[in-house]
């Protein structure tokens, strides 16, 4: 499904005020990672920042060892350092790399900003090599603004 047709379904998951934030961030997780063949798993990962640790509040996929992840470590903690977006074509040429599973070929993981601050992030797996693109990156940035809406 292309990301056009997925923006409004996304917004309406979201407004549904009746249900958690964690469940409707599921939602867009099995939404995601339903509708595009080459997102095999989709996680949000939300920063403590006494501990300096990031937790995965919300997935679809399947489920990892890899819950919580300190700052620094991996893809997804050099995210919550660095701010910026962080597209792998290839994990095996990453040295800080944490395999959640073998079948993993590429990972995008863009940080989420809640007024100014870099508060968690949207994680994707993708079993085929690389497979993102920036308007994979666009999409999930506009996704993450959404949701810091209802934060
Ligand atoms: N590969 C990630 C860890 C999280 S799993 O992809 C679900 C990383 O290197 O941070």
């Amino acid at each position: 499904m292309p990301f056009d047709a997925l923006r409004p379904k996304i917004t309406t998951i979201l407004a549904n005020d009746a249900e958690s934030v964690t469940q409707r961030l599921t939602e867009v997780c099995e939404l995601l990672q339903s509708s595009i063949g080459y997102y095999d798993w989709v996680g949000f990962y939300f920063a403590n920042e006494a501990e300096r640790t990031l937790h995965l509040r919300a997935f679809a996929g399947e489920p990892t060892d890899h819950t919580v992840i300190p700052f620094g470590k991996g893809i997804c903690g050099q995210v919550a350092e660095s701010n910026q977006n962080f597209v792998v074509a290839d994990v095996k040429a990453q040295n800080n790399y944490i395999a959640c599973s073998m079948y993993v070929k590429a990972e995008i993981v863009i940080p989420l900003f809640k007024d100014g601050k870099n508060v968690g992030q949207i994680d994707i797996d993708s079993h085929i090599a690389d497979p993102f693109s920036p308007e994979d990156e666009r999409f999930l940035e506009w996704v993450n603004e959404q949701v810091a809406e209802i934060l």
